[in-house]
């Protein structure tokens, strides 16, 4: 049985490594060649693929445990949900964009900073607060939800969903089928 931390961690380090990944480039203006470019475009799916299902499983079950165990939990929950909303938007930009379009790379470079921020903001304002108030059984449980909700969770932003896990629980299955979709058209997904 892991732990919901353990499982969030996984997570965030994976993005963490795409984001520094991201972050050397090469980019069209340091003269990224075609293949180099599509590339980019590639990880930065990936990078929106594995985002959005890591977000929108913290809205279905994180941030529902967070409201429900601590003091400061609708207060964190509304903070963290906002930045995420916000940061849902950015990929959901992104996602239209070429990797040789003039915007790209300033929206990939907003996404880099505010994701950091968001996940520095998860794991040192809120994961000490939760760990403490969490029974080990109850903190088992939120992880094997999340870690099997990964097969069937959204794989694109929807920012106009909004962030109730109630929203997603009956959005979530519908969009993540519109997604499978899509991403067995393009080629995307694992
Ligand atoms: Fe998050
Ligand atoms: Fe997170």
């Amino acid at each position: 049985m892991t732990d919901v931390f353990t499982v969030l961690a996984q997570d965030h380090q994976e993005v963490k490594a795409m984001l520094a990944e991201l972050e050397q480039g090469p980019t069209r203006a340091a003269g990224a060649n075609q293949d180099q470019l599509a590339l980019r475009k590639k990880m930065t799916e990936q990078l929106i693929i594995e985002e959005s299902r890591h977000e929108a499983l913290e809205e279905m079950y994180f941030w529902l445990a967070v409201r429900e165990h601590l003091h400061s939990g609708d207060a964190l929950a509304d903070e963290a949900t906002e930045q995420e909303q916000a940061a849902k938007q950015v990929l959901a930009d992104l996602d239209k964009l070429g990797s040789g379009d003039a915007d790209f790379e300033k929206l990939l470079a907003k996404f880099i900073v505010d994701a950091r921020e968001h996940i520095e903001f998860e794991e040192s304002r809120v994961w000490p607060l939760l760990r403490a108030a969490l029974s080990a059984e109850t903190s088992a449980d939120l992880g094997t939800k999340i870690a099997e909700g990964k097969k069937t969770a959204p794989t694109r932003p929807h920012p106009h969903t909004p962030p109730s896990p109630g929203a997603l629980k009956t959005a979530g299955p519908v969009a993540a089928a519109a997604d499978k979709a899509r991403d067995a058209v393009t080629g995307r997904g694992d």
